[in-house]
Protein backbone atom coordinates (compact mmCIF):
# COMPACT_ATOMS: atom_id res chain seq x y z
CA UNK A 1 0.00 0.00 0.00
CA UNK A 2 1.75 3.90 -1.18
CA UNK A 3 1.19 5.80 1.65
CA UNK A 4 0.97 9.44 1.72
CA UNK A 5 2.95 11.32 5.07
CA UNK A 6 0.66 13.69 6.78
CA UNK A 7 2.58 14.98 9.63
CA UNK A 8 1.97 15.10 12.72
CA UNK A 9 -1.94 15.74 12.58
CA UNK A 10 -5.49 14.92 14.10
CA UNK A 11 -6.31 12.85 11.25
CA UNK A 12 -8.24 9.75 12.31
CA UNK A 13 -11.68 8.20 12.34
CA UNK A 14 -14.42 7.23 12.62
CA UNK A 15 -14.86 9.32 15.56
CA UNK A 16 -18.15 9.40 17.58
CA UNK A 17 -20.45 12.66 17.63
CA UNK A 18 -21.35 12.87 20.98
CA UNK A 19 -22.68 16.00 22.55
CA UNK A 20 -21.64 17.01 26.42
CA UNK A 21 -24.40 18.44 28.48
CA UNK A 22 -23.24 20.51 31.24
CA UNK A 23 -24.32 22.86 34.25
CA UNK A 24 -23.25 26.60 34.93
CA UNK A 25 -23.09 28.18 38.02
CA UNK A 26 -26.52 29.79 37.52
CA UNK A 27 -27.59 26.17 36.59
CA UNK A 28 -28.11 27.30 33.36
CA UNK A 29 -27.63 24.07 30.55
CA UNK A 30 -25.05 23.85 28.12
CA UNK A 31 -24.50 21.98 24.79
CA UNK A 32 -21.61 21.09 23.35
CA UNK A 33 -20.31 18.76 20.40
CA UNK A 34 -17.58 16.81 21.20
CA UNK A 35 -16.17 13.79 19.05
CA UNK A 36 -12.64 13.26 21.54
CA UNK A 37 -14.82 10.90 23.21
CA UNK A 38 -14.28 7.08 24.41
CA UNK A 39 -14.95 4.64 26.80
CA UNK A 40 -11.62 4.11 28.67
CA UNK A 41 -12.37 1.17 31.75
CA UNK A 42 -14.15 -1.12 32.28
CA UNK A 43 -13.89 -1.37 35.86
CA UNK A 44 -14.23 1.38 36.93
CA UNK A 45 -16.40 2.38 33.92
CA UNK A 46 -15.49 5.16 32.32
CA UNK A 47 -15.73 7.47 29.68
CA UNK A 48 -12.57 10.26 28.52
CA UNK A 49 -13.58 13.59 26.88
CA UNK A 50 -10.86 15.75 25.46
CA UNK A 51 -11.97 19.66 26.10
CA UNK A 52 -9.98 22.70 25.31
CA UNK A 53 -9.74 24.75 28.57
CA UNK A 54 -11.40 27.42 26.74
CA UNK A 55 -14.61 25.85 26.48
CA UNK A 56 -17.69 26.76 28.51
CA UNK A 57 -18.26 22.85 28.85
CA UNK A 58 -14.95 22.67 30.59
CA UNK A 59 -15.55 25.54 33.06
CA UNK A 60 -19.05 24.14 33.96
CA UNK A 61 -17.51 20.76 34.50
CA UNK A 62 -15.08 22.07 36.57
CA UNK A 63 -17.28 23.73 39.09
CA UNK A 64 -19.74 20.51 39.05
CA UNK A 65 -17.77 17.82 38.89
CA UNK A 66 -20.83 15.82 36.67
CA UNK A 67 -21.47 16.01 32.67
CA UNK A 68 -23.50 13.72 30.28
CA UNK A 69 -22.32 12.62 27.43
CA UNK A 70 -25.20 11.94 24.72
CA UNK A 71 -24.68 9.75 21.63
CA UNK A 72 -26.16 11.99 18.49
CA UNK A 73 -28.60 10.11 16.18
CA UNK A 74 -27.66 10.32 12.42
CA UNK A 75 -30.49 12.76 12.07
CA UNK A 76 -28.93 15.61 14.05
CA UNK A 77 -26.39 16.21 11.82
CA UNK A 78 -27.09 19.85 11.96
CA UNK A 79 -28.02 20.35 15.65
CA UNK A 80 -24.92 18.96 16.73
CA UNK A 81 -22.56 20.72 14.00
CA UNK A 82 -24.20 23.45 15.60
CA UNK A 83 -23.29 23.03 19.30
CA UNK A 84 -19.70 22.38 17.71
CA UNK A 85 -19.52 25.96 16.36
CA UNK A 86 -20.89 28.53 18.56
CA UNK A 87 -19.80 28.65 22.51
CA UNK A 88 -22.63 28.28 25.29
CA UNK A 89 -21.11 31.70 26.53
CA UNK A 90 -22.62 33.76 24.09
CA UNK A 91 -26.19 32.22 23.85
CA UNK A 92 -28.39 29.56 24.37
CA UNK A 93 -28.09 26.53 22.48
CA UNK A 94 -30.43 24.47 23.81
CA UNK A 95 -33.10 26.93 22.45
CA UNK A 96 -31.67 27.30 19.32
CA UNK A 97 -31.15 24.08 18.28
CA UNK A 98 -34.78 23.18 19.30
CA UNK A 99 -33.43 20.48 21.80
CA UNK A 100 -35.10 19.32 24.77
CA UNK A 101 -33.88 18.28 28.26
CA UNK A 102 -34.86 14.84 30.33
CA UNK A 103 -33.80 14.50 34.42
CA UNK A 104 -30.64 12.76 34.94
CA UNK A 105 -31.12 9.61 37.96
CA UNK A 106 -27.84 10.36 39.66
CA UNK A 107 -26.47 13.63 38.77
CA UNK A 108 -28.11 17.26 38.28
CA UNK A 109 -26.89 17.93 34.80
CA UNK A 110 -29.98 16.58 32.62
CA UNK A 111 -29.87 14.14 29.61
CA UNK A 112 -30.20 15.35 25.69
CA UNK A 113 -34.32 13.59 25.61
CA UNK A 114 -33.35 13.64 21.45
CA UNK A 115 -30.51 11.21 22.38
CA UNK A 116 -30.78 7.32 22.24
CA UNK A 117 -27.94 6.70 24.84
CA UNK A 118 -27.04 8.95 27.48
CA UNK A 119 -23.88 8.59 30.03
CA UNK A 120 -23.96 10.01 33.29
CA UNK A 121 -20.42 10.94 34.56
CA UNK A 122 -19.20 11.87 37.41
CA UNK A 123 -15.63 13.61 37.12
CA UNK A 124 -13.10 11.66 38.08
CA UNK A 125 -9.41 12.96 37.07
CA UNK A 126 -7.75 15.36 34.81
CA UNK A 127 -4.82 15.19 32.83
CA UNK A 128 -3.63 18.33 31.42
CA UNK A 129 -2.37 18.04 27.32
CA UNK A 130 -1.25 21.10 26.16
CA UNK A 131 -4.01 23.31 25.58
CA UNK A 132 -6.62 20.37 26.13
CA UNK A 133 -7.89 18.63 29.25
CA UNK A 134 -8.41 14.70 29.52
CA UNK A 135 -11.61 14.66 31.93
CA UNK A 136 -11.91 11.43 32.82
CA UNK A 137 -15.66 10.45 34.46
CA UNK A 138 -16.79 7.76 36.10
CA UNK A 139 -20.25 6.46 34.55
CA UNK A 140 -23.00 6.04 37.05
CA UNK A 141 -25.69 5.18 34.97
CA UNK A 142 -26.27 4.54 30.92
CA UNK A 143 -29.87 5.16 29.54
CA UNK A 144 -30.25 3.36 26.13
CA UNK A 145 -33.10 3.53 24.05
CA UNK A 146 -36.11 1.13 25.22
CA UNK A 147 -37.20 0.95 21.15
CA UNK A 148 -33.70 -1.02 20.71
CA UNK A 149 -34.46 -4.06 22.85
CA UNK A 150 -37.82 -5.31 20.88
CA UNK A 151 -36.03 -8.28 20.31
CA UNK A 152 -35.22 -10.19 23.37
CA UNK A 153 -31.89 -10.98 22.97
CA UNK A 154 -30.44 -8.32 20.59
CA UNK A 155 -29.66 -4.77 20.57
CA UNK A 156 -31.05 -3.65 17.66
CA UNK A 157 -28.38 -1.18 16.54
CA UNK A 158 -31.11 0.70 13.76
CA UNK A 159 -32.91 2.37 17.18
CA UNK A 160 -29.28 4.20 17.45
CA UNK A 161 -28.30 5.10 14.29
CA UNK A 162 -25.09 6.94 15.56
CA UNK A 163 -23.38 10.17 13.39
CA UNK A 164 -19.91 9.11 13.04
CA UNK A 165 -17.42 11.93 12.57
CA UNK A 166 -14.55 11.82 10.29
CA UNK A 167 -11.99 13.55 12.41
CA UNK A 168 -9.39 15.41 10.14
CA UNK A 169 -11.58 15.77 6.79
CA UNK A 170 -14.74 16.86 8.79
CA UNK A 171 -17.58 14.74 7.44
CA UNK A 172 -20.48 13.44 9.04
CA UNK A 173 -21.77 9.67 8.03
CA UNK A 174 -24.02 7.45 9.39
CA UNK A 175 -22.88 4.06 10.65
CA UNK A 176 -23.68 1.49 7.14
CA UNK A 177 -23.88 -2.25 7.24
CA UNK A 178 -22.68 -4.81 10.13
CA UNK A 179 -19.80 -6.53 8.94
CA UNK A 180 -18.90 -8.94 11.55
CA UNK A 181 -18.85 -9.94 15.13
CA UNK A 182 -16.59 -8.92 17.81
CA UNK A 183 -14.51 -11.20 19.74
CA UNK A 184 -16.16 -14.06 17.18
CA UNK A 185 -15.37 -13.76 13.89
CA UNK A 186 -11.56 -13.74 14.58
CA UNK A 187 -11.67 -16.91 15.81
CA UNK A 188 -11.78 -18.13 12.06
CA UNK A 189 -8.16 -17.37 12.01
CA UNK A 190 -7.05 -19.49 15.42
CA UNK A 191 -8.63 -22.59 14.16
CA UNK A 192 -6.88 -22.39 11.00
CA UNK A 193 -3.11 -21.87 12.73
CA UNK A 194 -4.24 -24.76 15.21
CA UNK A 195 -5.77 -27.46 12.70
C1 LIG B 1 -17.79 17.52 15.08
C2 LIG B 1 -17.15 18.37 16.15
C3 LIG B 1 -16.44 17.75 17.16
C4 LIG B 1 -15.83 18.51 18.18
N1 LIG B 1 -15.13 17.87 19.16
C5 LIG B 1 -14.53 18.59 20.13
C6 LIG B 1 -13.81 17.92 21.17
O1 LIG B 1 -13.77 16.69 21.26
N2 LIG B 1 -13.19 18.72 22.10
C7 LIG B 1 -13.23 20.09 22.06
O2 LIG B 1 -12.65 20.75 22.93
N3 LIG B 1 -13.94 20.74 21.09
C8 LIG B 1 -14.59 20.02 20.14
N4 LIG B 1 -15.32 20.66 19.18
C9 LIG B 1 -15.46 22.12 19.23
C10 LIG B 1 -16.48 22.59 20.30
O3 LIG B 1 -17.68 21.87 20.21
C11 LIG B 1 -16.77 24.10 20.10
O4 LIG B 1 -15.59 24.84 20.32
C12 LIG B 1 -17.92 24.62 20.95
O5 LIG B 1 -18.26 25.90 20.47
C13 LIG B 1 -17.59 24.73 22.43
O6 LIG B 1 -18.76 25.05 23.12
P1 LIG B 1 -18.85 25.65 24.59
O7 LIG B 1 -17.90 26.83 24.68
O8 LIG B 1 -20.28 26.04 24.70
O9 LIG B 1 -18.47 24.56 25.55
C14 LIG B 1 -15.95 19.93 18.17
C15 LIG B 1 -16.69 20.53 17.15
C16 LIG B 1 -17.29 19.77 16.15
C17 LIG B 1 -18.08 20.46 15.07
Amino acid sequence: MRKRQLGPCVTFFPQPTTIVTSLNSAGQVNLMTASWAGIVSKTPPTMAISLNKGRQTYANILASKEFVVNMVPASLAVEADYCGIRSGRNEDKLTTAGLNLEPAQELQVPLLAESPLNLECRLSQEIEIGDYRLLLGEILQVHAVESAFAEEDQIDTRSFDPLVYLGGIREYWDLGQRRGLAYTDGKRLISREEG
